[in-house]
């Protein structure tokens, strides 16, 4: 690639949270965006950022599409990705039925290497750039996906699971072996390139008051990693927990009691919460992953955006694969949209590609280097397709305003609308 380059169209990011400040919207309707070395020097209208440009710097004209930030999926199993799609269960079922047997494989760090490499080529062909990803209990199995990351110097998050009870022999740990084997693969892979750890409690059904300890324990001793865990999915999971944990007030309340609530602390799903839950996780600035495609497809529950919302805890978008049933953010958008619906809560588009985007980067504490143009940050992007199929060319041309076009984009787009994914200034071949 050469050292600098200008990307020209309609191009759009957000400077903040839309909902709260309509001029955190940034669109240009003829924009360009420059980067150099990988990173974002410039970003403006097309004739003010080429004006004061050398004509030697090259210009890469994107007609019918849209530029903007690269996905960010906040919550993803890579060990599940031959687990989609499987009939017929509801959560705990599910992980015993079909996704624990699949997890085993991943002893083998040939088969890890081969699914990751899948995995990845699946994200990237969705538009997502940047993802935090769940490995299995096997050590090995993170580092073949930090690997893999690396070779396409991509901005990931991974952390091998912590599970010491409550599943098969071949996938559990203990409280000890489980820290001193985070501890491991946090001194190999933490803040190397591009890549970040997180510790990855599976859930509080599988790890012994010891092993949450420990957790926390990992935590403090390594102030920038990520805390990354399923929280109040499926009601039979909060039944459970209530059982194995009698003294906590709530399921969310158990994670407290051992101090794993922070601003690196993300929570995935997060359907079944009162307001004192809520209210814990602002307080602490929390995160929450929303999963709509993959609490329809299990069957789980409907997340109460508008409650989270207006608690004031940030929301990132996830697929959730494999209890998810697709690797597009743009579908995960088109999910999320309808459970609000069925809860009478109207979710604005910009909303949406805001947690897409830099709101998912907040989530995951990435935003310092990704989520939008701000000069200085890491260029990873995407140039969306407005033309991507007959019928959403034809839609688009009716479209009156940004807000439109956005929202036929998010309904009716899928991989097919990523004309084109731009890593660090470098295109996804
Ligand atoms: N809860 C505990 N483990 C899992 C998992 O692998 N997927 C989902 N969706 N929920 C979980
Ligand atoms: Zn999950």
């Amino acid at each position: 690639m050469p050292e600098r380059i200008v990307h020209r169209g309609a191009l759009l990011h957000f400077l903040d949270e839309p909902m709260l400040d309509t001029n955190a919207i940034e669109y240009f309707e003829d924009g360009a965006l420059l980067v150099a070395e990988g990173h974002i020097e410039k970003v403006g209208n097309a004739t003010d950022v080429l004006a004061k440009l050398s004509s030697s710097v090259p210009v890469l004209d994107h007609k019918n599409a849209l530029i903007a930030p690269g996905f960010v999926d906040c919550h993803v199993h890579y060990p599940q990705y031959h687990v989609m799609a499987a009939f017929g269960t509801q959560l705990l079922d599910w992980l015993t039925t079909h996704t624990f047997p699949e997890e085993e494989k991943f002893k083998d760090i040939a088969y890890a290497s081969d699914v990751a490499e899948r995995f990845l080529k699946q994200l990237l062909s969705n538009g997502t750039t940047t993802a935090l990803v769940f490995g299995t209990v096997h050590p090995q199995s993170v580092d073949a996906f930090f690997e893999a990351a690396n070779q396409r110097n991509l901005r990931m998050i991974c952390g091998k699971v912590m599970m010491d009870r409550n599943a098969p022999p071949g996938l559990l740990d203990t409280a000890d072996e489980s820290v001193t084997d985070s501890e491991a693969l946090i001194q190999r892979w933490h803040g190397r390139d591009r890549l970040g750890y997180a510790v990855t409690p599976r859930f509080a059904p599988t790890s012994s008051p010891a092993q949450l300890k420990g957790a926390a324990q990992l935590l403090q001793k390594h102030p920038g990693v990520m805390l990354h865990t399923h929280l109040a999915e499926n009601r039979s999971e909060c039944d459970w927990v209530g059982e194995l944990y009698p003294q906590n007030r709530s399921y969310l309340d158990v994670y407290d009691q051992f101090g794993l609530l922070g601003p690196n602390s993300i929570f995935a799903h997060s359907i079944y919460l009162d307001d004192k839950d809520r209210q814990r996780l602002a307080q602490t600035h929390s995160s929450i992953a929303h999963c709509p495609t993959s609490n329809l497809f299990i069957g789980s529950g409907l997340f109460d955006m508008k409650a989270a919302a207006s608690a004031g805890i940030k929301i990132g978008l996830a697929t959730d694969v494999g209890g998810g049933d697709s690797y597009s953010l743009l579908r995960t958008i088109n999910e999320s949209y309808k459970i609000q619906q069925l809860q009478e809560y109207t979710l604005d588009p910009f909303q949406s590609f805001y947690m897409a985007t830099l709101g998912g980067a907040r989530a995951i504490s990435v935003d310092s280097h990704i989520g939008n143009f701000t000069v200085g940050k890491e260029a990873d992007f995407n140039i969306l397709d407005l033309h991507a199929t007959e019928l959403i060319a034809a839609r688009i041309a009716k479209c009156q305003s940004l807000k439109e076009k956005l929202f036929v984009l998010q309904m009716l787009g899928d991989e097919r609308a990523i004309r084109q994914t731009w890593i660090m200034g470098s295109p996804v071949t």
